[in-house]
C-alpha cells in the first residue's frame, strides 16, 4: 500500500504535539468511505488541537483537521461511489477520528455529505466549519424569529473565520451588521463584507447592569466571557444571541433579566454535532441562496500541509483575518 503524508498529533506525557509524517491506509481510523483529500481548512479548534493549547483529541495519535473535501476512492456503503465529490465537517474528525490533514482519509459514511451543486471542493473548504457555523447561527436565529426589522446584529470576533462569514451572511440577508473587532487593520475588510460599523470591543461602551439600553436586534458571539455577558443586556425584545465560541474565555456571567423581561434567547450552536438533516440543508443553502458573494475576499491565504504549524501560530496570535485554506492536492 502506497504511503502518504499527514499531519499527525501525538501525545508526550500529557502534552499534544504535531508532526508531518508518512503513514499507510491501514493505520487510519476505520470508516466505510475512503477518500483522496483535496482540501481542508484551518479553524481555531485545529490550532488548539495541534499546538496542545487545548485538549481536543479524545485519543492519540490522530491526524488533525476538522474539515475535509475530496473524491471518493472506494466505499463499502452504497450511498457513495468512486469519483464522487464529498465533504465532511466536524462529526468527530480530528477529535475522535483521523481528520482532514492527510492525503488519504477513511470516513464513516454517516458523516459524509455529497458536495452540493453550486460549490467546488475548494469553495466548500474556504467555507469549512467557519462558514457552516455562521450559517448554522443564521438558521437557528431565523428559526427562532430573528428578522432585520428587529435591529442590528452584533458580531464579535468579527474578523475571524466564523465572524467574517457571519458578517457577510447577515448583511447579504438584509440585516444591519455591527462588527466588533480588536483588529484595526480589519476595518476596511469588514466594511467590504457588509458591516455598517466596525468597533473595537472596548469601545462598544456596554454597561454592567443586568438590563441596559436595547441596542442590538441580536448577536453572534465568538468570544464568550465578559463581552457575551454584556451583550445579553443590550439585546432588544425577543432578539436571539447565537453562542458560538470562547476565543476570550468560556465564562458566562449573566442574570435572568434579559430572558424574562425581554424574551431574549441564547441559542447554542454545535457544528460538530449538527444532525445530518440540518447539516445537508445548511450545506445546500450555502451552495445556493446563502452562498457568500465575497467568498474569495474572505480567503486570507492557501497553505500546504508543511505550512500548517505556522498557520496555527498566526491564527492563535490573532494575525489572521478571514480563512486559511489547506490545499492537499490539485483538483
Ligand atoms: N460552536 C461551534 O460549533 C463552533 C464552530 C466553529 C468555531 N467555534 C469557536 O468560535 C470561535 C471562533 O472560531 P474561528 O474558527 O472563527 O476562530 P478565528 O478565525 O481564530 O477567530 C476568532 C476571533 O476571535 C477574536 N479573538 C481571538 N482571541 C481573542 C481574545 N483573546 N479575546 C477576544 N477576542 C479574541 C479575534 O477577532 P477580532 O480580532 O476581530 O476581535 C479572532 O479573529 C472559537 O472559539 C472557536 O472554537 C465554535
Amino acid at each position: 500500500m502506497n504511503p502518504f503524508w499527514a499531519l499527525r498529533i501525538h501525545d508526550s506525557n500529557g502534552t499534544a504535539f504535531a508532526k508531518l509524517q508518512q503513514m499507510t491506509r491501514n493505520e487510519l481510523t476505520i470508516g466505510e468511505v475512503t477518500i483522496e483529500v483535496h482540501y481542508s481548512s484551518v479553524n481555531y479548534k485545529d490550532a488548539l488541537a495541534a499546538t496542545g493549547r487545548g485538549k481536543i483529541l479524545k485519543q492519540f495519535p490522530l491526524n488533525g483537521g476538522i474539515d475535509v473535501a475530496g473524491h471518493v476512492l472506494e466505499s463499502t456503503d452504497p450511498r457513495f461511489k468512486p469519483g464522487q465529490k464529498v465533504l465532511a465537517n466536524g462529526m468527530g474528525l480530528g477529535e475522535n477520528y483521523d481528520g482532514g490533514y492527510s492525503e488519504v482519509l477513511r470516513l464513516h459514511a454517516d458523516s459524509v455529505v455529497p458536495l452540493p451543486d453550486g460549490l467546488t471542493l475548494r469553495e466548500s473548504m474556504i467555507l469549512g466549519t467557519a462558514g457552516f457555523t455562521a450559517a448554522l447561527a443564521l438558521s437557528r436565529m431565523e428559526t427562532n424569529g430573528q428578522a432585520p426589522e428587529m435591529g442590528p446584529i452584533l458580531i464579535t470576533g468579527a474578523s475571524g473565520g466564523v465572524g467574517s462569514f457571519a458578517t457577510q451572511l447577515f448583511s447579504q440577508k438584509g440585516y444591519e451588521v455591527i462588527a466588533a473587532s480588536g483588529k484595526h487593520e480589519a476595518i476596511k475588510y469588514l466594511k467590504d463584507l457588509g458591516a455598517s460599523q466596525v468597533i473595537p470591543p472596548a469601545e462598544l461602551a456596554m454597561g454592567p447592569r443586568p438590563l441596559e439600553k436595547a441596542r442590538f436586534g441580536g448577536a453572534v458571539d465568538n468570544v464568550g466571557g465578559k463581552l457575551l455577558s454584556q451583550t445579553l443586556a443590550h439585546v432588544n425584545l425577543w432578539g436571539n444571541v447565537a453562542c458560538i465560541g470562547m476565543a476570550e474565555n468560556a465564562n458566562l456571567d449573566t442574570t435572568v433579566m434579559p430572558f424574562i423581561l425581554r424574551g431574549v434567547s441564547l441559542l447554542g450552536a454545535s457544528s460538530n454535532n449538527t444532525p445530518m438533516k440540518l447539516r445537508h440543508e445548511i450545506w445546500k443553502r450555502l451552495a445556493t441562496e446563502w452562498k457568500p458573494k465575497q467568498l474569495e475576499r474572505i480567503l486570507a491565504r492557501t497553505v500546504e500541509l508543511k505550512d500548517l504549524m505556522q498557520a496555527f501560530d498566526d491564527l492563535l496570535h490573532r494575525k489572521v483575518h478571514g480563512r486559511i485554506l489547506v490545499q492537499i492536492r490539485k483538483d
